[in-house]
């Protein structure tokens, strides 16, 4: 994942070693980060996440359109270790506690993509309705659950497996429900609901 996304990652350091400077030399005078400085720090989330809100490759979630709530929690668990990835635990450090909440709000607002093609409609699979009850009827999501539908397979299949594996733990119902689903119907779950 890390050595995939390498040149990206070293565009995105380049960036980052700009934006600290102005902020390094301003120390003198503690002030909170003026709009255009938050601004420019969510511009970097696009290098992956997309400037259209497709993201760049089929690993990484689509957040344009995401639920609110979730997109804070997940900042939040990256920033303490509760979800793990090297990456966004690094990119989310940029951000303050209130960039982190305006990141996630600015996000929100964005109307989801529309979706990936190569996703193809598949029948309800056994068992999906389990999953409606947190995650609604159509996967748009709503509290507790964010929106599935339309996020990639691929992100969505290795989501689950993180799950399972206990590789992701920061949600005790999403791990006791993955590690009760064979791998075959999480994939088949994971190709449903990314044609929605
Ligand atoms: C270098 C690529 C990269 C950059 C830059 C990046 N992200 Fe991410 N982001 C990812 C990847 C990869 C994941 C999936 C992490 C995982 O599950 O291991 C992710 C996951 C997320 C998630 C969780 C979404 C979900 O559905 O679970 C949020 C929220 C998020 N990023 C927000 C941001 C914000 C805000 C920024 C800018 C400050 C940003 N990202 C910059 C690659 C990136
Ligand atoms: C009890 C409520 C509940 C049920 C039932 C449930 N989910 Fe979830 N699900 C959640 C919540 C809440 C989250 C966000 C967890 C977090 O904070 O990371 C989530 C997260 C996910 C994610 C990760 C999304 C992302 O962007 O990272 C996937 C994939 C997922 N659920 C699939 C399923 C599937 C498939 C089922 C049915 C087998 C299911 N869920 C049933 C509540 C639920």
């Amino acid at each position: 994942m890390v050595n995939h996304h390498f040149p990206i990652v070293s565009g995105i350091l380049v960036v980052l070693a700009a934006l600290a400077a102005p902020a390094n030399a301003a120390q003198a005078v503690p002030s909170p980060s003026t709009p255009a400085e938050s601004g420019a720090k969510l511009l970097v989330c696009n290098a992956c996440h997309g400037d259209n809100g497709v993201p760049k490759d089929a690993t990484i979630p689509i957040i344009w359109g995401q639920q609110e709530n979730f997109l804070i929690k997940q900042l939040h668990d990256f920033q303490s270790g509760d979800r793990d990835s090297e990456v966004m635990s690094w990119m989310v450090k940029t951000l303050s506690q209130a960039e982190q909440g305006a990141a996630a709000a600015y996000f929100a607002k964005k109307n989801w993509p529309a979706r990936y093609a190569g996703a193809a409609a598949t029948p309800p699979p056994n068992g999906i309705a389990a999953c409606q009850i947190c995650h609604q009827q159509d996967f748009v999501g709503g509290l507790p659950g964010p929106r599935l539908a339309g996020q990639s397979y691929e992100y969505l299949v290795e989501a689950m497996r993180r799950y399972a594996g206990g590789e992701r733990t920061n949600n005790a119902d999403m791990v006791k429900l993955m590690e009760a689903l064979p791998s075959a119907e999480r994939d088949a779950m994971a190709r449903y609901m990314s044609g929605l």
